[in-house]
């Protein structure tokens, strides 16, 4: 197939901490398997939208320099995926602009993340806050994405991005590819081990209720044994069963066995058999990636060489798009 016959994926991460196993399961995982899957893929690590909450500047750099060596453990190829950082292609800034003033205050007043953060953080409801979603359709509309694959917490995004493409092209005519969102069937909402109600998240403030990817095989246990269930023992997928639900969507996610499955292997087991084994599973699953991590991380030269090489090859796309958007909007080239 050639290159630009390719479906194009586009989906980033943002790096104020540690990557949760809800980041993994809902969307790193799959997004490594998509490369070998045909498609022509770009990744990066949203690093402006971390800002739009308070971050500390030596911890962000941190953060990105690790969530950049745990995609490369993980295997992702830069020989078929261009995989950058947000702030090192200044397009997303520029597109962003453009789109903050073809996007209505009100759109952007019902989206459930703005909602969710301006009641989290109340003391810093900033404009960055507000707009993110714009800075978002600009990431995506910038490589002409035809999918955006991520976890069932960003759909509203991605539509969004829709609504902001079909109405600059109702305008201008073909400039951005309608993208659509691309959500996985096991893993798209992992929640929180503590409170199986809200979404497992890096800045849950109780961390028995987020797996992080670093975590030791002993940590994974600890925290699955405390996981709240029911008071049942049924290992059986049902209302009122959202602690066990979430247990039996990590054990599908990373067995690939179906919930029927699941509930025949530990039919008359109850809980007490059936979270070590889910724990067992995920320390399986994450150990080879820790251990070529580790080696990854610690070679800070290899990691700035990878990651400055890759903005250009990023930028040469995303210039593309963005010179036709200001030409079409008026703006003297
Ligand atoms: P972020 O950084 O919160 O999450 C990165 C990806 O992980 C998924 N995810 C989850 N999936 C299942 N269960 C969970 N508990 C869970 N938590 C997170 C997210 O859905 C996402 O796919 N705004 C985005 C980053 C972003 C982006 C983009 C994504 C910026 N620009 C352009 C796609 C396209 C975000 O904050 O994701």
């Amino acid at each position: 197939m050639e290159n630009q016959e390719k479906k194009r994926i586009l989906s980033m991460y943002q790096c104020t901490g540690t990557f949760t196993l809800g980041n993994y399961l809902g969307a790193l995982r799959n997004h490594i398997k998509l490369q070998e899957e045909g498609y022509d893929c770009v990744y990066a690590l949203a690093d402006l939208h971390a800002l739009t909450v308070r971050q500390v500047p030596a911890e962000l750099r941190k953060y990105t320099k690790e969530a950049y060596a745990w995609l490369l453990a993980m295997g992702l190829d830069l020989s078929k995926t261009i995989f950058f950082i947000q702030s090192q292609v200044p397009e997303h800034c520029q597109l962003a602009w453009l789109l903050n003033c073809y996007t209505q205050f009100g759109e952007l007043s019902r989206m459930t993340q703005f909602k969710d953060k301006s009641a989290k953080h109340a003391d810093n409801i900033n404009a960055g806050l507000f707009t993110y979603p714009c800075l978002m359709a600009a990431d995506i509309l910038l490589y002409q994405a035809d999918y955006v694959p991520v976890g069932a917490d960003q759909k509203q995004h991605v539509e969004i991005a829709r609504d902001i493409a079909e109405r600059f092209n109702g305008i201008y005519g073909d400039v951005f590819t309608v993208p659509e969102p691309m959500i996985p069937k096991h893993g798209a909402r992992v929640m929180s081990l503590q409170n199986p109600l809200s979404k497992m998240s890096k800045s849950d403030e109780n961390q028995n209720g987020n797996i992080s990817v670093l975590d030791d095989p002993d940590t994974i246990m600890r925290k699955f044994k405390r996981a709240k269930t029911d008071s049942g023992s049924e290992v059986r997928f049902g209302e009122g069963k959202e602690g066990v639900n979430n247990l039996m969507g990590i054990y599908a996610a990373v067995t690939g066995k179906s919930f029927d499955e699941i509930e025949a292997e530990f039919a008359g087991k109850g809980y007490g058999e059936f979270k070590p084994a889910v724990a067992e599973a995920v320390i399986a699953e994450l150990r080879p990636i820790q251990e070529r991590y580790r080696e990854i991380v610690a070679d800070k030269a290899y990691l700035e060489e990878t990651y400055r090489a890759q903005a250009p090859k990023a930028q040469a796309i995303a210039r593309r798009t963005l010179s036709k958007a200001m030409k079409k909007v008026g703006l003297v080239q």
